[in-house]
């Protein structure tokens, strides 16, 4: 099998105490992890970055660090957003427009944009997310993610074969992009997304916040 991008999304889990724990335990499993050549990425919440990053460089993970989101802003008079120099500090991916930021803070495609354009000022690589096969990509994206919003968090993921038609459909649009699915992808079903030519990686909410699971989900990439 391909080697799949893998994409851990942590969101508003997690306080320090856990993610050194994590950090532990993925250290006792480096050489497996680092098969992987830094094409798995994990995403922490803002007040974590650098306590992953220095873990990761401490500890010689390949491993690549994204961001959950970012101000479509500047450095600048902005309360609460988190500018786009402040994140390149620590990682080198960002994750724009995920279905939660759509849903819970009304993120639009105007504003989405906006925050693209922010991201590939400093060389951010973005990883942008949709819901299905007719959304809006803006130009400046270099990994697109197809997440249904009824599959994230809810154990019914989408067939493989339905992911992959949809998947297929939006390279048609833009060939040049990577693709991920997601939702309620496991160790259990990672195989059958990886199966799908079209389908480069899987962005995994749940399935990547305890280390076992994690990797479990890891050992199946590599069969
Ligand atoms: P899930 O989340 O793996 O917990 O379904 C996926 C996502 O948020 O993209």
């Amino acid at each position: 099998m391909k080697r799949p991008i893998i994409v851990g999304n942590w969101k508003s889990n997690k306080t320090g105490a856990d993610i050194q724990t994590w950090i532990d335990e993925a250290v006792k499993q480096k050489d497996i992890i680092n098969i992987f050549s830094g094409q798995i990425i994990i995403c922490p919440p803002f007040p974590y970055l650098d306590l992953f990053l220095r873990e990761i460089l401490k500890n010689e993970l390949h491993v690549g660090i994204g961001a959950q989101d970012i101000s479509p802003f500047e450095l600048g008079a902005f309360t609460g957003e988190v500018a786009v120099e402040q994140v390149k500090e620590y990682a080198s991916f960002v994750i724009i427009g995920h279905t939660e930021r759509r849903k819970y803070f009304l993120e639009s495609d105007e504003l989405l944009s906006k925050k693209v354009v922010q991201a590939k000022r400093v060389g951010l690589s973005v990883i942008y997310c949709v819901n299905d096969e007719d959304m809006f990509i803006p130009d400046g994206v270099d990994v697109f993610s197809y997440e249904p919003t009824w599959a994230i968090g809810s154990g019914k993921p989408d067939t493989p074969e339905h992911a992959a038609e949809m998947i297929a459909n939006l390279k048609k649009l833009h060939p040049t992009l990577l693709s991920l699915y997601g939702g309620s992808v496991t160790k259990d079903n990672v195989s059958s997304y990886m199966s799908q030519n079209c389908i480069d990686g899987v962005l995994l909410g749940g399935a990547s916040l305890k280390f076992d699971s994690f990797f479990s989900l890891l050992q199946q990439c590599l069969v």
